[in-house]
């Protein structure tokens, strides 16, 4: 009884799913999708609204393709519901380029050939443009020697920890390793 009970609540939640409505700022415009609340933020950007900039690698957290910022912190879109993030500026990697100029780590990625297939690309210039917004938080690392400075060095241990969360399965290191370097040394000018 109690058995047949529990199929039928489930099947009725499976079969009987409720959208509601989600304001989302994306790239600096407001967009509003009825979803259902399971609807992770990487579905509503590729699905719904053909933001395909972001990609789909592992869909479990693992490989940083997916990689988005949310008022500048990086946060894997494919783990995160969309609807958490309504009233928050979403950036993809479609939102860093200003006035038809490339953000300054999309031409460093370029001129480094910071990438092979391209798969991962999107995500790694997100976590990077994240990653120098830590830096300039004077947010430390689980590699930062001293939590309290204000000034943490800029070290390949540090690029190293804080970009170990996006793989290139093209083994394009070399290249992302010095694109970000010169991003990082251009935009601290
Ligand atoms: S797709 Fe999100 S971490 Fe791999
Ligand atoms: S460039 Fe192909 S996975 Fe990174």
């Amino acid at each position: 009884m109690i058995d047949q009970q529990l199929t039928s609540e489930t099947s009725e939640v499976i079969s009987s799913p409720e959208t509601i409505s989600t304001t989302l700022r994306i790239n600096g415009q407001t967009y509003t999708l009825d979803i259902e609340p399971r609807v992770s933020l990487l579905d509503a950007l590729r699905e719904y609204l053909h933001l395909t900039g972001s990609k789909k690698g592992c869909n479990q957290g693992a490989c940083g393709a997916c990689t988005v910022l949310c008022d500048g912190d990086r946060v894997l879109s494919c783990l995160s519901l969309a609807v958490q993030y309504e009233g928050r500026e979403v950036t993809t990697v479609e939102g860093l380029a200003t006035d038809g100029k490339l953000h300054p780590l999309q031409a460093a990625f370029i001129e480094h050939d910071g990438f092979q297939c391209g798969y991962c690309t999107p995500g790694q210039i997100c976590s990077a443009v994240g990653m120098i917004h830590e830096f300039q938080n004077h947010l430390p690392s689980a590699v930062t020697s001293d939590i309290a400075s204000e000034n943490i060095e800029f070290t390949d241990e540090e690029l190293r920890e804080r970009m170990s969360g996006n793989l290139c399965r093209c083994g394009a290191y070399i290249g992302i390793r010095k694109a970000i370097c010169h991003a990082f040394e251009e935009v601290s000018r």
